[in-house]
This record gives structure tokens, C-alpha cells and sequence, in this order.
């Protein structure tokens, strides 16, 4: 209660823009609002540097940099970008540090762009975010909740249709291959903080195209894996499966988890990058299906963003809060919401796993 009375406040007083002006000529105060200040343009302003990485993506500057550093002016010229727009990208880029400028004159990958070189996964993602810039060209109607459709409704056909399972190839053809690419940092997430040592069978419920089973298949040679997936996503992953040669050890099965008979037994039941696209009753049934095809004492793991009060927990909540709308269905819960859910499913003893990269994936892990 007192917190928030000071909250109150401390709002009253910064809202005030007499009080502002006169505790800025107090030094202490001008420097945090001077850090405050610097905050909030960074937010007006985030827009254009998400556009500069974009740019950036697009014109493969990242990949075409990875040898070390160029002439700016080469560049410019092997780009076919107009000298003056080209500086003001450059000098955009450094002042983000995804680019930096060398003594000789020449420009390099800066300490971000170094980061993003040969990352398939987050490149794939910045791609893919024009789809959602254009469901954001217009926010009221976004957060009004008045766009029928939405361009990431489209792209992710599954987002709310209880009909998923007669989903054509076509519809699920894109969004599997952008799980597919951007997978392979999760998996190493994932398989970095939960050791499957000693477990025999694990079930990757919504397994998309296969990598985290495959990439799992590939780290623990005496595990055998099966995945389930709508059926249209099944056949790609089928492919996968055979393409590297573990059809012995990863069986793959069509199916909608929430509806269809699925196997059991498993000592461990992954739901990767799955609860966060649907409601709570929507959620509950796929935990239930968890739940029955684990055996008993089996582990369920659950892999993703999870919102919450720390800096990668706040900024899980404001980009998943958002995606998830326009993609038209689910949200970004909390580990305790998680927890809840799990408990309500029949788990018990629900546990946290730390990972290194939580922007990428949080683990939960519960018992049957
Ligand atoms: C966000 S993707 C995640 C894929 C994969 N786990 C990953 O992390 O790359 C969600 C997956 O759940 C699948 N899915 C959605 N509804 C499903 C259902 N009712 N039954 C089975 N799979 C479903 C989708 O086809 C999609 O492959």
C-alpha cells in the first residue's frame, strides 16, 4: 500500500510540468532526468531503429561485412544505394552498434551486427516483422479490436480456428518454415538448461517441422522421439525426419492434440512455443493431452517467452502482448499463470529452469 501511495506520487510530481522545471535545477535530479529523458526518447523513437535493422537485413549488410571491414563508398556502389541516403543508413546503423565506423575510414560490423551475422533465426524474424508492421499501420483499429482480418491472422492459420486439422499445405507451409529456422536457437536453449539423461521416449506436442525433436534425437543418441502435429505440418515433418535419416528413433503423427487420440507413456511430453498461441481453455485441453500421454512420475517441459517483472520478462510481455493480438489468438503468461494452468491440468510438483537467453524460451518443468 505505501508503495503504491509513492507511486502516486512520484506520477503526481513528474506529471507536473512546473515541478519538472524546477527540480532539474537540483544536480542529482538532473541526471536522472536527463537518463529519463533518454528513456523516453528511445521509446518515441524505436520505430526507426526497428526500420534501420530492417534495412539493414534486407541489404544483407550484416552477411556481406563478416570478412571484416569495407570501403563505405564500395559499399555503397556494390548496394546501388544513393550516396547521401547510404551515409545517413551507415551512420543510423553505428549509432546503433550494429554497424561502427574504423579509424581508416572504413565501416564494420559493430557489437550487434556482429551478434545477428550467421543467425538465421532472429534474420528470418526481422523479415518476417513487415507483416506486422502492416497490421500496426493503424493501432487504434489493432488495439480497438476492429481489423477482421490481420495479415499474421493469415500467416498463422491455426490462431483461433478449432478447425486447424483440414489446413492446407499452403496455409501452414510458411509459418512451419519460419518455426523451423528460428527453432534451432531454442533447441540450444532448451537443451542447454534440461538434461534428458536417462529418459527414453520424449513426445514434442505441435513439433512443427521436427527441429527440437531432431536437434533432441541428435544430443541424446538412446532417446526416441515422436512428434505430433496438425497433419499438413506432419508430412513436412515426416520429410524432415527422413532427409536426416533418423526415421528409427523420430516417428511422427498427424493429429489435432487437443481432439485426437495420441500415444502415451513418455517419459517426457515437450509443449515448445505452444501455450503462449492459444487461450487459457484452449491451453488447459493441450495440458491435458500432456498430461495423458506422459506415464505416471513422467516430466512435462514447457518451453517459451514468459512474461514477468524482470527486464526480459517486460520485454517478452510488450512484444507478445502485441504479436499474439494481431496474430489473433493467445498471450504471454506469466511462469505463475503457467504454473496454474499446469496445476489445473492434473501436474504437481511445477518447478522453474533457468535459461541463459530468457527473451528466447523459459522452461517449466511438471510431473505427472
Ligand atoms: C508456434 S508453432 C511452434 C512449433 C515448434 N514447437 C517450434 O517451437 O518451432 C506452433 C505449432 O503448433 C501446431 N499446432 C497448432 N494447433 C495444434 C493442434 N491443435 N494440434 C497439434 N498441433 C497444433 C502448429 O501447427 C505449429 O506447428
Amino acid at each position: 500500500m505505501v508503495d503504491l501511495a509513492v507511486k502516486d506520487l512520484r506520477n503526481r510530481l513528474v506529471g507536473n510540468a512546473r515541478f519538472r522545471d524546477s527540480a532539474q535545477k537540483i544536480p542529482l535530479i538532473q541526471l536522472l532526468a536527463s537518463h529519463q529523458a533518454n528513456e523516453l526518447f528511445q521509446l518515441c523513437s524505436g520505430f526507426i531503429h526497428s526500420q534501420v535493422l530492417l534495412a539493414c537485413v534486407r541489404l544483407e549488410l550484416f552477411g556481406r561485412l563478416a570478412d571484416g571491414p569495407v570501403d563505405s563508398g564500395s559499399l555503397q556502389a556494390e548496394l546501388d544505394l544513393d550516396q547521401e541516403a547510404g551515409e545517413r543508413l551507415f551512420a543510423a546503423a553505428a549509432a546503433l552498434e550494429l554497424l561502427e565506423w574504423r579509424p581508416s575510414g572504413r565501416i564494420a560490423l559493430g557489437r550487434l551486427g556482429a551478434a545477428l551475422n550467421d543467425n538465421p533465426g532472429v534474420i528470418a524474424m526481422i523479415r518476417h516483422h513487415a507483416l506486422l508492421y502492416e497490421d500496426l499501420r493503424r493501432p487504434d483499429a489493432l488495439f480497438g479490436g476492429k481489423l477482421d482480418r490481420t495479415r499474421m491472422g493469415e500467416l498463422w492459420a491455426y490462431a483461433g480456428d478449432p478447425g486447424a486439422s483440414d489446413l492446407d499445405a499452403r496455409a501452414v507451409g510458411d509459418y512451419s518454415q519460419l518455426m523451423a529456422v528460428s527453432q534451432a536457437m531454442v533447441a540450444e536453449q532448451i537443451l542447454t538448461s534440461f538434461s534428458l539423461r536417462g529418459v527414453r521416449t520424449l513426445l514434442d506436442i505441435g513439433g512443427g517441422a521436427g527441429a527440437f525433436a531432431l536437434a533432441a534425437a541428435r544430443r541424446w543418441p538412446r532417446l526416441d522421439v515422436s512428434i505430433v502435429d496438425l497433419p499438413q505440418v506432419a508430412d513436412i515433418a515426416r520429410a524432415r525426419v527422413l532427409e536426416a535419416g533418423l526415421e528409427r528413433r523420430v516417428d511422427v503423427f498427424g493429429a489435432d492434440a487437443t481432439a485426437d487420440f495420441l500415444p502415451d507413456g513418455f517419459g517426457v511430453v515437450s509443449l515448445v512455443r505452444i501455450l503462449h498461441d492459444h487461450g487459457d481453455e484452449r491451453s488447459l485441453e493441450l495440458l491435458r493431452a500432456a498430461h495423458r500421454a506422459l506415464r505416471p512420475g513422467g516430466t512435462l517441459l514447457i518451453a517459451e517467452p514468459m512474461a514477468g517483472d524482470s527486464r526480459a520478462g517486460r520485454l517478452v510481455s510488450a512484444y507478445f502482448n502485441v504479436y499474439l493480438l494481431a496474430m489473433g489468438s493467445g498471450k504471454p503468461r506469466t511462469p505463475a499463470a503457467l504454473a496454474r494452468l499446469a496445476r489445473e491440468a492434473g501436474f504437481r510438483r511445477v518447478r522453474r529452469r533457468r535459461t541463459s537467453v530468457p527473451t528466447i524460451a523459459s522452461i517449466l518443468l511438471a510431473s505427472r
